[in-house]
């Protein structure tokens, strides 16, 4: 029986161009499809576009279309991109897609129907950028005003929130809780890195599922409710069903995902997440696949991020890399493994130019390079490029100690036959567990045990003498290589597909095709990374082409930096002319700014208020015949208060007023200017009579 292996890549938002961090997850995909079509499972590989949300409908509207024209604009520079790194994936789904809208709508009534859902009313605070939800507890800070109301906050993510006020469908997660605890027990293995799911029931589980909101009115870009039209679906949910939607859920044509959502010992079923997503993966998406009746995934592999060394990637910074570039100047191989073995597992990795640039000096053009120029220009020089008959190792070598007890040495070809097969077997290992540097770690050892075995046996004095035994040794070195170098190109194939099937084209063998979906058993992996599956009269190219050109380190780090710095923000030359009405969403219209009325006022007495650390209350002159209080939060700033008496300060003068630490009305607000977390009054020159009103 086949078996089959659905993997998956989270839906990408097309809100910007993407940068290596996707590049990432795309990438580690595509090699575990490759792999896994090596070993000749039944691969489906899936990976698209997430294109609703008001994240997009705001992008569009920044660019003045409409969100379909932008997100359609968008999707064919995202399949450029991986047609550019040569992702193999089987399907690209957009959720626009009208079979998928369609399914997203059905499974909303049907959880409504199911009691499953229910209409309430939302109020707490939305991060656009993250499309989520977050309670003031969740957030990494709050803002307050005077009185400690919070007034707006940031998202762990960097992004700022907004209040959000709606009515709004939720979804009853409570009702699921312990049947999701109850499988996180029982699949310990769930969530890699292993830490992890331990985070998720600590942090949200245990402290009892909140209802999730799963619906929005205040936008219309989603999938709209059949049965209550103004509601779009959120998000996150209309997102998540993407992947059985892709397979063919809830269509007629459902035959891949008979097939593919499955799991049990034969049907594996993989998401591969950024950290961040993680909670969406593993609660909200169990928890719905629990509703619908439908088989869990086998595994969630959760990334750690690319950062850069003055933190996360940004435009404004200038530390963007993006994936084009880096294949333009250095192929794309380089790239794919260089981003593969640099991520440690679970955490996050520093995107260095140095490291690039180093990578591709020493491991691939020194260490893997030589090794395939070094054996072809031999076996051309001294076997008119015909590769001596291959023999396994097979007579062990017994020498006598000096305590007199006899020991096995193994002879340098025999060590290299072990070595192989040890690194075949790690590096299967390594390659299950999603644990890519350790996987290549494993292959460059072999390669430089491959090396030392050319030092070690040094192959140009054999081929120097005519004596019988020299010729069979170089014999054997030379095909001990040819096999070293095969199952190397093997190992590496699925994050270097072009350098494999060169190294393989250099050596006179057939080239792996891992694009196409492996059913018949022509591709036992298995069988073939054997050291000694290797066929007989094979010829070597005449002349090697080096597979990877040699660099000028300090000119190749300089390039990328200044790429980088090329997508900072320019400061533009000023042209009064061109100025342009651009609007911007939080901008107001002059009559609005008209409302408001500010005025000079000038100090008459200062005091600071009793039961608070915060604020000082002012008597102020605002020209209107009677005298104001006003309380303002300066306290701290203006230790010694009594300098401000006598100074003319700007107010807002027709600020409703309010009542302030219980018995004091404060008339308006003082105007301040914050600059590094301090604020300072504005003044007026002392010749401006109080009340003159500014605007
Ligand atoms: N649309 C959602 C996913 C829905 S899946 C049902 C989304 N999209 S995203 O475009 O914002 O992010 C997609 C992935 O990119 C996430 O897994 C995120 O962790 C990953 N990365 C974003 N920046 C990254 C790096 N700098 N490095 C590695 N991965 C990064 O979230």
């Amino acid at each position: 029986m086949t078996k089959t292996f659905y993997i998956t890549t989270p839906i990408y938002y097309p809100s910007g161009k993407l940068h290596i961090g996707s590049a990432y997850t795309t990438i580690a995909c595509d090699v575990l499809a490759r792999y896994k079509r090596m070993m000749n499972y039944d691969v489906f590989y899936l990976t698209g576009l997430d294109e609703h949300g008001q994240k997009i409908q705001q992008k569009a509207e920044e660019a003045g279309i409409t969100p379909q024209e932008y997100v359609d604009g968008m999707a064919v520079g995202v399949k450029d991109l991986w047609q550019l790194l040569d992702i193999s994936y089987d399907k690209f789904i957009r959720t626009t897609d009208d079979y998928h809208e369609k399914v997203v709508a059905q499974v909303f009534e049907r959880l409504l129907e199911q009691g499953d859902i229910y209409l309430g009313e939302y109020s707490g605070w939305y991060s656009v950028s993250d499309e989520e939800f977050f309670t003031e507890s969740q957030l990494a800070e709050v803002y307050r005003d005077e009185e400690g109301n919070v007034i707006g906050g940031v998202a762990p993510s960097g992004h700022e929130v907004e209040l959000v006020s709606e009515e709004s469908y939720f979804f009853k997660l409570s009702n699921y809780a312990d049947r999701l605890t109850a499988f996180f027990k029982e699949h310990p293995e769930f969530i890699q890195p292993d830490g992890r799911m331990n985070e998720m029931l600590k942090n949200f589980i245990e402290p009892g599922l909140e209802d999730l909101a799963v619906s929005r009115t205040t936008f219309t870009w989603g999938v709209k409710v059949p049965s209550d039209p103004k509601h779009v679906v959120y998000v996150w949910i209309d997102a998540l069903i993407n992947y059985i939607t892709a397979l063919g859920y809830g269509q007629d044509e459902h035959g891949n995902f008979d097939l593919f959502w499955q799991n049990d010992e034969n049907h594996e079923i993989i998401h591969m997440i950024g950290k961040d997503i993680l909670r969406f993966h593993s609660i909200y998406w169990p928890i719905i696949l629990m509703a619908l009746d439908l088989p869990l995934p086998t595994r969630l592999v959760a990334h750690g991020w690319f950062v850069m060394k003055d933190g996360k990637m940004s435009k404004s910074k200038g530390n963007v890399i993006y994936p084009e570039m880096l294949v333009e100047r250095f192929g794309l191989d380089p790239l794919r493994y260089y981003l593969m073995r640099s991520l440690p597992v679970g955490s996050d990795g520093t995107f260095t130019p140095e490291d690039y640039v180093a990578r591709i000096n020493y491991e691939l053009a020194n260490d893997l390079g030589n090794l395939l120029n070094r054996t072809v220009a031999m076996i051309n020089k001294y076997f008119g490029g015909q590769v001596p008959k291959f023999e396994k190792y097979s007579h062990e070598e017994q020498v006598k100690m000096e305590d007199g007890s006899w020991e096995t040495v193994y002879p340098p070809a025999r060590t290299l036959e072990l070595y192989s097969d040890a690194t075949v077997s790690a590096y299967c290992k390594f390659m299950e567990r999603v644990d890519f540097p350790k996987a290549l770690d494993r292959v460059w050892s072999l390669i430089n045990q491959a090396n030392k075995y050319i030092d070690k046996t040094e192959p140009w004095k054999l081929g120097n003498t005519n004596n019988k035994s020299d010729i069979e040794k170089l014999e054997e070195v030379m095909s001990h290589l040819v096999a070293s170098l095969r199952v190397i190109a093997y190992l590496i194939h699925p994050f270097m597909v072009k350098t494999s099937n060169k190294i393989l084209d250099q050596l006179g063998m057939e080239k792996i095709d891992s694009k196409r979906k492996s059913k018949v058993n022509l591709f036992d992996g298995k069988k073939f990374l054997k050291f000694d599956n290797i066929s007989p009269n094979l010829t070597v190219v005449s002349k090697g082409t080096p597979i990877f050109p040699r660099l000028d380190m300090d000119e190749e780090i300089a390039y990328i930096q200044s790429q980088m710095n090329a997508g900072k923000p320019q400061e533009k030359e000023w042209n009064p002319e061109e100025v342009d009405l651009k609007s911007e969403k939080d901008q107001i219209k002059f009559d609005d700014f008209d409302k408001v009325e500010i005025r000079v006022a000038e100090v008459k007495e200062v005091e600071k208020v009793e039961g608070s650390d915060k604020l000082l209350r002012f008597r102020l002159d605002a020209g209107d015949g009677e005298d104001r209080q006003i309380l303002s939060g300066i306290a701290i700033f203006y230790p010694n208060e009594q300098e401000l008496v006598g100074k003319k300060l700007q107010v807002v003068a027709n600020l409703k007023p309010r009542k302030m630490m219980k018995k004091y009305v404060s008339q308006g607000m003082i105007l301040s200017a914050e600059h590094d977390g301090k604020l300072t009054v504005l003044t007026v020159d002392p010749s401006v009579p109080n009340g003159s009103v500014i605007g």
